[in-house]
Formats: structure tokens, C-alpha cells, sequence
């Protein structure tokens, strides 16, 4: 294990990082003769052996497809399949399997809603409420209704570097005219937890129906939509320690009773004619097609992994590791550091005075430490904050505060090497 003299965790640390560094094989490797620092959590998570020796079984022993076989592999694949529905619901607490759809990740399922319920319901002159901080996947999809059906968007500010939402704008703009309020968890871009369940009731309360982004949030802290109360909710595999391809939106059983398919085709039928079909009940009336069977058995498995360490401790350990490498970085001349000082989630944005971020992550990468470079698909927000791009840092259950201390250690370094040393 090249990284064993570096195990460190924070000094509180809820989480034992010398057994979960065991368990995700593809941290154990050198990048460019360095140990792999893996710090791109927020683009994707790594998988613990669970997860790839659970959809490996599932091809070795059980593959089928599923819900019209009568025999047993498909027996097995339908069971195996409809298990981890079950699992999501209980992931997110909420009522039952029928408000969990699988979708291909965060974007497929904000896509659905967006057209399914979005296209029944949305009418010339209505209003859709987002954030300024919203990802393209949160904001594009609501771009084209509003084109289709001639809706108008409104944005929710974001204060500046600092990246809270400036709720002192929401009598403004939250009104009756909103038919929907979508809105990020946790940022992508800034770390900002943002208070969902404050929004939602706000929303609720005018009868605007709302959609929450837990594309970074699911697989990070504990996750309750009866809590939360919102109508729907998106998150992607991926980015919960589980497969590629496959994801869950969460809606409202009254929300997806009311709407009408999103995609036609095999399984989400219960008879066809010629001329018409009658469609299931949801959630199979939302699944159209051979679903990613693998995926989601893989998915169960990444559930009851990170339920196994305990969302809440996974969570506590990324804001530990952000609120050091906050307060390493935000001393330093030359550092720009971007969203809120106290409290957020584990993603670290920040801007080296003079060089570009695209330079500081190609640099990092020969030095084996992998972030990120770019608008991180929040092209508007980089737009508000005045900038093209930033480097991004960010943080799962087995990052280690050593980790993080290098990653400062090859900033001052890359600050030198440009000559922009303080
Ligand atoms: C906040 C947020 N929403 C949505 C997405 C889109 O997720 P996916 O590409 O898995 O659909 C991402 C991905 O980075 C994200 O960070």
C-alpha cells in the first residue's frame, strides 16, 4: 500500500481510513512516479471492491433480463434489480419503492421531469425558479421547456466569492406565478450546502412544486426527502461510490401518478394496440427499454457501503479535510479561494493570481495529484464571479489530510515554478 505512511486523518476523524483505503484497489498506484493523491470526487467517486465484485457476480451468476423472463436467471435479475429500488427508497427515507425511478444519472433524471411532468404542466407566461449556482445538467433542461412552452426563468442570486444564495431575494421572486423551484444541494463549484429544506417549505406553502440536485450531496451526508419535502429529487451512481450509468430520481408518489411517459418503448407498457397503449403504473411507466441492471445491483451495493461507514461521518470528514485545506490556502498571497469560509461541504475552488487553472492541473497531475480545471459545468456562476475557470479540489470518505498537505505543498510549488512566488 504506497500511501501507508501517509494515512493520517483528521485529528477527530469519524472514519477508520486504513480499512476503507483497502477497499478501493485503483488508489493503491503511482501517477507520473508519485502516490496517486485522487481528488476529482465531485467530477466521480472511486468504487470499493464490494461494488466491483457485486456486479462482477452479477454477470458471472445471474445475468438476465429482466421483468418478462420465467426463468430463473431472469427470476434472479428482476429480484436483484427490484431489491435495489427497495434499497434506494430506503436510502433517501422515502415512502416506498414506487417514487424511485432508475435513470441513467443526475442529468437523465432532471431531463424526465423536465419533460414529463414540465411539458403537462407548464404553460406560456409560468415561471421556473433556479439558482445562479445551478450545474448545466439543472439549467439546460429547464432552458429548452421554457423555450418549448414559452416559460420564463428566474434566478435566485448567489452573494460573490463567498457562494451563499441570497435568500433576502426570495419574496421577490418566489411567487405564485413559480410552478417550479429547482435547486442544487450542495454546489459542485463553491462547497455551499444550501438550506433545501427551508427552500422547499417556502415553496410549498405558495404550492410551487420542487426538484433538488443531490448529485453532490447523496453519496456525502444523509439524504431525507420527507425531511427535505421536496417533489423530486436526482442523484447519479457514479458519484455515490456506485456504477457509471445508472441513477435515481425520487419523485413524489401524487407527482409521478400525475405524470404522463417520458420515453416509449418495451416494459413500461401494460398493453398496445396499434393506435394506442395503456402504460404502467410508475415507476416502470418512467422505464422504458432493458434497464442497467448491473448498475443498480451495483448501486445497492455502494448504498450499503457508505451506510456501513455512516453518511454523517463521511460528511463530517469532508468538511474536516475542506476546512484544512481552506485554512492552509486562505493565508497564502496569491490564492483566490472561492465559496463559503465556514461550513461547507468537501470541494475546495480556487485561483492562483497569474496562472491558469488548466496550468495548476496539469502541473498537479505530473506531481500524481488529480483535480480538476475548468467551469465545472457552471458556465453562468463563473460568468457572475468574473472568471472562465477555476482548479477544484474535492474530497470522499477516504481522502486523508496528509493528502491534503501535499496538495499545498505542489500549489506553493507550481506558484514558484511560474515565478509568482510570495
Ligand atoms: C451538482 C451537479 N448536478 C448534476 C451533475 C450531473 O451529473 P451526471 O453527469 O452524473 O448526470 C453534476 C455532475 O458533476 C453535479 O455536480
Amino acid at each position: 500500500m504506497i500511501l501507508d505512511t501517509h494515512l493520517v486523518a483528521p485529528t477527530d476523524s469519524p472514519v477508520n481510513l486504513e480499512w476503507i483505503r483497502r477497499d478501493f484497489p485503483i488508489l493503491d498506484q503511482r501517477v507520473c512516479g508519485y502516490p496517486l493523491v485522487y481528488l476529482d470526487n465531485a467530477a466521480t467517486t472511486q468504487k470499493p471492491r464490494a461494488v466491483l465484485d457485486a456486479v462482477r457476480h452479477y454477470y458471472e451468476h445471474d445475468n438476465s433480463n429482466v421483468h418478462r423472463g420465467i426463468h430463473e436467471l431472469s427470476n434472479r435479475a428482476t429480484a436483484g434489480y427490484e431489491a435495489a429500488r427497495g434499497r434506494a427508497a430506503q436510502f433517501l427515507n422515502a415512502r416506498g419503492a414506487d417514487e424511485i425511478v432508475f435513470t441513467r444519472g443526475t442529468t437523465e433524471s432532471i431531463n424526465l421531469v423536465a419533460q414529463a411532468w414540465g411539458t403537462h404542466f407548464l404553460r406560456t407566461g409560468d415561471q421556473i425558479l433556479l439558482t445562479e449556482m445551478e450545474h448545466h445538467s439543472n439549467l439546460v433542461p429547464w432552458q429548452l421547456l421554457a423555450q418549448r412552452v414559452g416559460a420564463q426563468l428566474l434566478f435566485l442570486p448567489v452573494t460573490g466569492d463567498e457562494g451563499l444564495l441570497d435568500c433576502t431575494h426570495l419574496d421577490r421572486l418566489l411567487t405564485p406565478r413559480v410552478k417550479l423551484f429547482a435547486m442544487t444541494h450542495i454546489s459542485n463549484t463553491l462547497g455551499t450546502v444550501n438550506p433545501v429544506a427551508e427552500l422547499c417549505e417556502r415553496a410549498r406553502k405558495l404550492g410551487v412544486v420542487t426538484l433538488v440536485d443531490a448529485a453532490q450531496s447523496a453519496g456525502h451526508r444523509p439524504v431525507d426527502v420527507q425531511a427535505i419535502g421536496c417533489d423530486f429529487l436526482a442523484f447519479s451512481g457514479h458519484k455515490i461510490a456506485g456504477p457509471t450509468g445508472i441513477g435515481v430520481l425520487y419523485g413524489r408518489r401524487e407527482r409521478l401518478a400525475e405524470m404522463p411517459p417520458y420515453q416509449g418503448g418495451g416494459e413500461m407498457i401494460l398493453n398496445v394496440d396499434f393506435e394506442q397503449s395503456i402504460y404502467k403504473e410508475p415507476p416502470h411507466r418512467f422505464e422504458a427499454g432493458t434497464p442497467n441492471m448491473a448498475g443498480a445491483i451495483g448501486l445497492h451495493h455502494a448504498m450499503d457501503y457508505l451506510d456501513a461507514l455512516g453518511r454523517d461521518a463521511i460528511f463530517r470528514h469532508d468538511q474536516q479535510l475542506a476546512a484544512h485545506a481552506y485554512r492552509q490556502l486562505a493565508g497564502r498571497p496569491g490564492v483566490r479561494l472561492f465559496g463559503p469560509p465556514a461550513g461547507r461541504a468537501g470541494v475546495v475552488s480556487f485561483l492562483l493570481d497569474h496562472i491558469h487553472a488548466h496550468d495548476v492541473v496539469t502541473f498537479a497531475d505530473h506531481r500524481g495529484i488529480a483535480l480538476r480545471g475548468g467551469h465545472h459545468c457552471n458556465q453562468p456562476l463563473m460568468k457572475k464571479l468574473g472568471v472562465e475557470s477555476t482548479a477544484r479540489a474535492s474530497f470522499f470518505c477516504y481522502n486523508t489530510i496528509a493528502e491534503v498537505d501535499r496538495l499545498v505543498e505542489v500549489i506553493i510549488e507550481i506558484q514558484k515554478y511560474f515565478g509568482y512566488e510570495h
